[in-house]
């Protein structure tokens, strides 16, 4: 159950974008950006709103792959293992992530919900690969032990 403060910073987006079904895709955007992730819940309530069925709002929101159903952290961490990453050994930075995060492929975001741990195919910075991104800020040229040190720094700040 989400609490009413939810319902209501929904009911404020909405009115910002109007009920017409066209608006869907920009009121879970800013619901998205609001709470870093799409609660069901609340996609089922602008569902109502707009007159849109939820099996229609959820295969919208399902068919972009930026809606995320699940809460994520305070800082998204995403690692890139294109291919000029991966020969540049993104891996090895992927793995000491995990351990310093105590995450896994199963477990992307830690209990204290500060860190959300995911991966990409390209993040379109090729050449200053190994890349990883916080929060869309990108970090070239990476190591494990600076990625590392990073996370000491989010930890700290
Ligand atoms: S392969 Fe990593 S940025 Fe392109």
């Amino acid at each position: 159950m989400l609490e009413q403060s939810y319902y209501d910073k929904t009911d404020e987006i909405i009115g910002s974008h109007g009920t017409e079904q066209a608006a869907l895709i920009p009121i879970i955007q800013d619901i998205q950006s609001e709470y870093r992730y799409l609660p069901p819940e609340l996609l089922s309530y602008v569902a109502g709103k707009l007159g849109i069925s939820e099996a229609k709002a959820y295969s919208v929101a399902t068919f972009y792959e930026n809606f995320s159903f699940e809460p994520k952290g305070k800082y998204i961490i995403k690692v890139c293992d294109g291919t000029a990453c991966h020969v540049r050994k993104s891996i090895p930075i992927l793995e000491r992530l995990y351990s310093e995060l105590g995450l896994s492929k199963a477990k992307v975001t830690t209990d204290d919900m500060l860190f959300t741990l995911e991966t990409v195919s390209c993040l379109g910075a090729c050449g200053l690969a190994p890349v990883l991104t916080v929060n869309d800020k990108v970090y070239p040229a990476m190591t494990p032990d600076a990625a590392a040190e990073l996370i000491r720094e989010l930890r700290g700040a």
